[in-house]
């Protein structure tokens, strides 16, 4: 059970060392090893995904990824910026199906600006495709406009662009997580103006008649974006294109109010993943001990759900999350008057204490 940690920039660091702290205690036997990557990669090596860090994550069975990010490499050119690690790491690795969950927990419904009675409870998973879309899709740049009214000025251009193949993938994936919950699944798409996504609509159809226990429905994404601030809790599993679900699912993300709390992963054909926490690497408080560690520690039960098969050990850290919030611990972005404010190591050794 080989993982490669990558802690990359900002709280990254701190909240991995927390998530580190956790896997430690389980007493099984993993092997981890650690790379710099994004900023730090940068900096260390000239490149924000080095040829080290990228060959020790093809090696790892699983990937516990910090965040990246820093102002101080805004200004580099696209190909030197952070985000083109995970983005290379997605792509190389083919991580292809993003399970992004938003789970209120009850302890937390005040941390949300909606209502309480539209989101407690709430408990939905965003699966957003990882590898295609216009993320991805060739050609793209900046050229003189070949055509259109105005042909000759400059202009900037991308091409969504998706493949069979690449559909019925992840919508496999989908049906399957979906018969794992409350087998309802919504796809979301825009088959009213892109080809694209009609040809997604085809293909979900068609793929819908091998999981006929499976309600599946379809929705365009403005009323999606609608729906999940409206009734979020209407919602099972939505499955989603590569950028309808990068801005969804921040949505999605805020209706539990705490981003800090929101854990992913990012799977291969073979269950290989990458771990993440939702949130980026806030390079604001970096450094300070006030970050939130429990969507990392989080992000480390879905690896040793969905790419060890420990399922139970998973179960054990969420518990302990859980026990952790209900004696009243608190980070500072999650804090409401009455509970107990800490830091990211106390919180970590909270968990850890927990799991004890
Ligand atoms: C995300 C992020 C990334 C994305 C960025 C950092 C490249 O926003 O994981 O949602 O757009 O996919
Ligand atoms: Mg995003």
């Amino acid at each position: 059970m080989k993982i490669a940690i990558l802690p990359g920039d900002g709280i990254g660091p701190e909240i991995v060392d927390q998530a580190v702290n956790v896997l430690n205690v389980l007493g099984l036997k993993f092997e981890m090893e650690t790379a710099a990557v994004g900023g730090a990669g940068y900096a260390a090596h000239g490149h924000p995904l080095p040829e080290a860090t990228l060959k020790l994550a093809k090696e790892a069975d699983a990937i516990l990824f910090g965040a990246v990010g820093d102002f101080q490499y805004d200004s580099l050119e696209r190909s030197l910026r952070p985000e083109q690690a995970i983005l290379g790491l997605r792509k190389h690795l083919q991580l292809f199906a993003n399970f992004r969950p938003a789970i209120l927990y009850p302890e937390l419904t005040g941390a949300s600006t909606l209502k309480p009675e539209v989101v407690s409870g709430l408990d939905i998973l965003i699966i957003r495709e990882l590898n295609g879309d216009i993320y991805f899709g060739s050609p793209r740049g900046m050229r003189e406009a070949p055509d259109g009214p105005f042909k000759g000025s400059r202009e900037g251009f991308d091409t969504m662009r998706y493949s069979e193949p690449e559909i019925r993938r992840i919508a496999h994936v989908a049906f399957q997580a979906a018969r794992k919950r409350d087998r309802r699944l919504t796809s979301v798409d825009k088959a009213n103006v892109l080809e694209t996504f009609q040809f997604w609509r085809d293909i979900m159809i068609d793929v819908h008649k091998e999981y006929p226990d499976v309600e599946l429905d379809h929705m365009y994404v403005d009323n999606a974006a609608m729906q999940l601030v409206r009734a979020p809790k209407k919602f099972d599993v939505l499955v989603t294109g590569n950028m309808f679900g990068d801005i969804l699912s921040d949505a999605a993300a805020m209706l539990t109010g705490s981003i800090g709390m929101l854990p992913s992963a990012s799977l291969d054909a073979n269950n290989k993943g990458l771990y993440e926490p939702s949130h980026g690497s806030a390079p604001d408080i970096a450094g300070k001990g006030i970050a939130n560690p429990l969507a990392t520690i989080l992000s480390a039960a879905m690896m040793l759900r969905f790419t060890f098969n420990l399922g139970s050990e998973a179960d054990r850290i969420e518990t302990a999350v859980k026990k952790v919030l209900a004696q009243g611990l608190r980070t500072a972005d999650i804090f409401e008057a009455g509970t107990t404010k800490v830091g990211t190591a106390e919180m970590g050794a909270a968990v850890v204490r927990a799991l004890a």
